[in-house]
Formats: C-alpha cells, sequence, structure tokens
C-alpha cells in the first residue's frame, strides 16, 4: 500500500517500486524527519487544526517511532518507498486513525526540504567544528615552527625564505574563509519550507512561522513554489565542500611531496602510514593521497546535483529524489576529509635540519640585493637586471651569491657595498620583511596570536551551542 494509490486500477510494478524507492538513501535523515513532523504536529494543535488528544497521541508515537528506528528495531523495508512513508505508516500501525492526521496540511514535498534543511544545517555547525580542529592544528605546529626557515615555492621552483610557520598560517586563513562560507551559508539553509504542501500553499490556517520558530529556524521560505523546488543552497553547501577538498588537496599534495624521499621534509608517524605487499622498503602516504583523491567525489557530487537540477521546470520533479545522494557523499567525504587531515597533520613530523639545508645552495636570496639597490635609489627594473647578471655570474661559476668576491660585486654594479654580505642569510632574509601579513618573525608572531584569540574564542562559542 502507498499513501497514494486509492485512484489506481493496480498497485505499482515491483521493479518500479524498487527503482523509485530511496529509503537506503534518506532513510539516514530520520531525526531531521521526526523533528519537522513534531513541530508540524505541534503547529497543527495550536491552530486547532487537530485536535489535542490527537497531537499528543501523535507526539508520543513519534518519539517512540525515534527510537525504534535507533536501536535497529524498525527494519528499513525498500517496499515502504522513503523514510517519511514508512514513518508515517508505523505511526498509523501503533496509534490507528489518530496517526493518519499526521500529514494534514503537508506535502511530502515540504516534507522533504524541511528535512533535508534541518540535515544541512546540523552538518554545517559539524563541518564548522572541524574546520576548527583543523585551524589548531595547524596552529599548533606553527607554533611549534616559528623558527624554521623554509624555502618558499613559485612554480615549484626555489622563490625566496619563508618561516614555515607562515607557511601554515596560510592555510590557516584559507580554511577561515572557508568556515564564513559556511556560515553564510547556514543562514539560507536555516528557513522553513513547511506549509508550502505540495507547491501552492493550503487552505488549511497553517502558522508557517510559528513552525519555523519551534525548529530554531530564522525565517520560512516564503514562496511556496519556491519553496518545495529549490535546492540551491544544497548546491551552495556542496559547493562550499568543494572548496574545502581543493584546499585540503593542496595541503595533501604538499605532505606527499614533501615525504618523498627526495625532499625528506616530512614524515608520517607509521600509524598514518602504509606499506607495499611487495617492496618492503616502502613507506606510503597513501592517507594524504586518498583525501587528494577524495576530492573527486565531492566535485562529483557538486556536477550530479547541478545536472539534475539543470532545466528542471517548477516546481516539484521527482528527479530531485537523487539530490540527497549527492548531499550525503559531499558532507560525509568533506567531514571524514578534514577530520584525517587533522589527525594525519598532529602526527607528521617536519624536519628543521632538511628544511634548512636547502636553503644552502639555493640562489634564493637574490630578491635581497634587487631591493638593495632600490634602497640605493636604483628603479626597479634596472636593480632587477643587475642582480640578474649578479645570477648568471653565480650559475657559471657554480657559486653561491655570498660566495661572489666583493670585487665581482662592484664591477657588475658600483652601488653594491660591502654591506651587502650581510643581507645574504636566510634570517636576515626572513626578518628584513617589513610589510604587513609577511614572513618576518614579528608578522608570523602577530598572526599567531590573532589566531589563538579568535580560535579559542570560537571554539567555546561553537561548543556553548551545541549543548
Ligand atoms: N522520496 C521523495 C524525495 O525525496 C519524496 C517526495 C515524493 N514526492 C512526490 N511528489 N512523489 O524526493
Amino acid at each position: 500500500m502507498a499513501l497514494w494509490d486509492s485512484r489506481f486500477k493496480k498497485s505499482l510494478d515491483e521493479v518500479a517500486l524498487k527503482f523509485s524507492a530511496s529509503i537506503d538513501i534518506d532513510g539516514k535523515l530520520f531525526n531531521e524527519e521526526i523533528d519537522g513532523s513534531k513541530a508540524h504536529v505541534q503547529m497543527l494543535m495550536k491552530q486547532k487544526i487537530i485536535s489535542f488528544n490527537d497531537g499528543k497521541a501523535i507526539l508520543k508515537a513519534l518519539e517512540e517511532i525515534r527510537k525504534e528506528i535507533s536501536l535497529g528495531k524498525l527494519k528499513y523495508d525498500w517496499r515502504k518507498e522513503d523514510i517519511h512513508t514508512l514513518i508515517e505508516e508505523r505511526l498509523v500501525e501503533k496509534i490507528g486513525e489518530r496517526g493518519k492526521r499526521l500529514h494534514t496540511a503537508r506535502s511530502r514535498n515540504d516534507q522533504v526540504a524541511l528535512a533535508e534543511r534541518l540535515y544541512m544545517r546540523k552538518e554545517i555547525t559539524r563541518l564548522i567544528k572541524l574546520t576548527r580542529a583543523l585551524q589548531k592544528t595547524l596552529l599548533n605546529k606553527a607554533e611549534r615552527h616559528k623558527d624554521t626557515i623554509i624555502s618558499g615555492y613559485t612554480h615549484l621552483q626555489r622563490a625566496q625564505p619563508l618561516l614555515f610557520a607562515h607557511h601554515l598560517l596560510a592555510y590557516i586563513s584559507m580554511l577561515e574563509r572557508d568556515v564564513e562560507r559556511l556560515n553564510d551559508c547556514l543562514k539560507r539553509a536555516n528557513k522553513s519550507p513547511l506549509g508550502a504542501a505540495a507547491l501552492a500553499g493550503t487552505t488549511l490556517p497553517v502558522d508557517r512561522k510559528y513552525t519555523a520558530k519551534l525548529l530554531g529556524m530564522n525565517g520560512v521560505v516564503e514562496n511556496s513554489l519556491d519553496a518545495v523546488s529549490d535546492r540551491d543552497v544544497m548546491i551552495e553547501l556542496i559547493s562550499v565542500c568543494s572548496i574545502i577538498m581543493m584546499h585540503l588537496s593542496r595541503l595533501s599534495e604538499e605532505l606527499v611531496l614533501w615525504s618523498s624521499q627526495e625532499f625528506s621534509f616530512a614524515a608520517f608517524d607509521d600509524s598514518f602510514s602504509t606499506g607495499s605487499s611487495l617492496m618492503p622498503q616502502k613507506k606510503n602516504p597513501d592517507i594524504a593521497e586518498l583525501i587528494r583523491g577524495k576530492v573527486g567525489r565531492v566535485y562529483g557530487s557538486l556536477f550530479g546535483l547541478l545536472t539534475i537540477m539543470k532545466a528542471l521546470p517548477l516546481a516539484y520533479n521527482r528527479d530531485m529524489q537523487e539530490d540527497k545522494v549527492h548531499l550525503f557523499e559531499a558532507v560525509d567525504t568533506t567531514k571524514d576529509c578534514l577530520h584525517l587531515t587533522s589527525e594525519l597533520l598532529s602526527r607528521t613530523h617536519f624536519n628543521k635540519e632538511r628544511f634548512e639545508k636547502e636553503l644552502d645552495g639555493g640562489l634564493l636570496l637574490s630578491t635581497e640585493l634587487v631591493d638593495y639597490l632600490v634602497r640605493k635609489k636604483i628603479p626597479f627594473r634596472k636593480a632587477h637586471n643587475i642582480v640578474g647578471q649578479v645570477v648568471a655570474k653565480c650559475v657559471d661559476q657554480n657559486k653561491k651569491l655570498s660566495e661572489l668576491s666583493f670585487k665581482e660585486y662592484q664591477k657588475i654594479s658600483p652601488k653594491f657595498g660591502k654591506d651587502i654580505f650581510k643581507l645574504l642569510t636566510s634570517r636576515s632574509s626572513v626578518e628584513n620583511k617589513k610589510s604587513l601579513g609577511s614572513t618576518s618573525s614579528k608578522e608570523v608572531e602577530k598572526q599567531i596570536q590573532f589566531w589563538k584569540k579568535k580560535l579559542n574564542k570560537l571554539v567555546i562559542r561553537i561548543e556553548k551551542r551545541r549543548s
């Protein structure tokens, strides 16, 4: 028996029913479904659309059903089509005719949209918490490496010396924007579509704002057509997940690279490394690689849902049932990867000596010489050209910048004084940076203090909201 079958002469073909059932996916929404139904019943009671006693019986039975599902006592049967049908039929089984009043002034269309929004609200809060935890792990590592100098890269070619803390702090800033994006999405997700009914609203005197308030939502999605047919907030959330995953993939890629024998900058803990079934010596970075690889799932979900929604006429279409596959995949993968990145990173040893050894042979201090000439009032382009000649000489003679003689410098430009040699260390290169947000200890320390204050405060706020 389906919820809608009285107008048909035949029941739905088994194959068609199995094909259209979604309970294996949307079964995950049982808590949201029950929370939404309870708020709906309370509103129906307040508006005297159903009697107080019927409402009370429904509310009690819904809580019992929640327990049955949580304890695995109510089995998910695909013949029940979806979680909404399963719960409603169980309700009627438990309390008979009274249970049949639950669906008054409601359609599965607004019901599904509500459950999805409640789910997104819950998961956005979790995503924020996990992002914050990763930011904290990055901050701990940054504090430990305030003094470690690395070569910064552009085009994966050695560029200029950096404090390793500065490199890690860059990821904290990226993740901060992800949190902002999540919070912004939360504002739009946390609105109630309930009361839109199938698409046109209802003739019954519902109080949509009251239901929204009961659910702690910040208003209603007003236009009833929009309320049941939009999935743009969901697409927005998956987009944010995609951006988070893109950020994690960059960090993972660096970890994979740095843990290679060629770099040897990072060593993973054995508990987060894997071996080879064939080559006994191997210690592989599978976890970082998997995080990098799982981006495919999340980008796939984004394109999956965008494709489902493209050119769909208003309002609800059954195509939209497929939305949850993509939403759950994106959210679950992103949560896992945020968590695993944090765990992996906290157990990774970064090798200060190795980082610093690679600073030696390079020519990555040549920009110091350009700035030196600019301070001597030589136009930047000219200064760049002069230092280019210095670099060419070093390359020819296989020397470091500090190994060219003062005479050779003077031959290239008389503007070079003896004081250039004290500029030619990685430490002075880092410390001489003056601009806001640069890699000098002073600026890096400022950033560390900023994030310490902000992260500690925000984590407390999130925990308070959850309790
Ligand atoms: N399982 C369906 C979904 O998630 C429920 C909505 C069904 N509505 C309908 N008009 N057939 O989309």
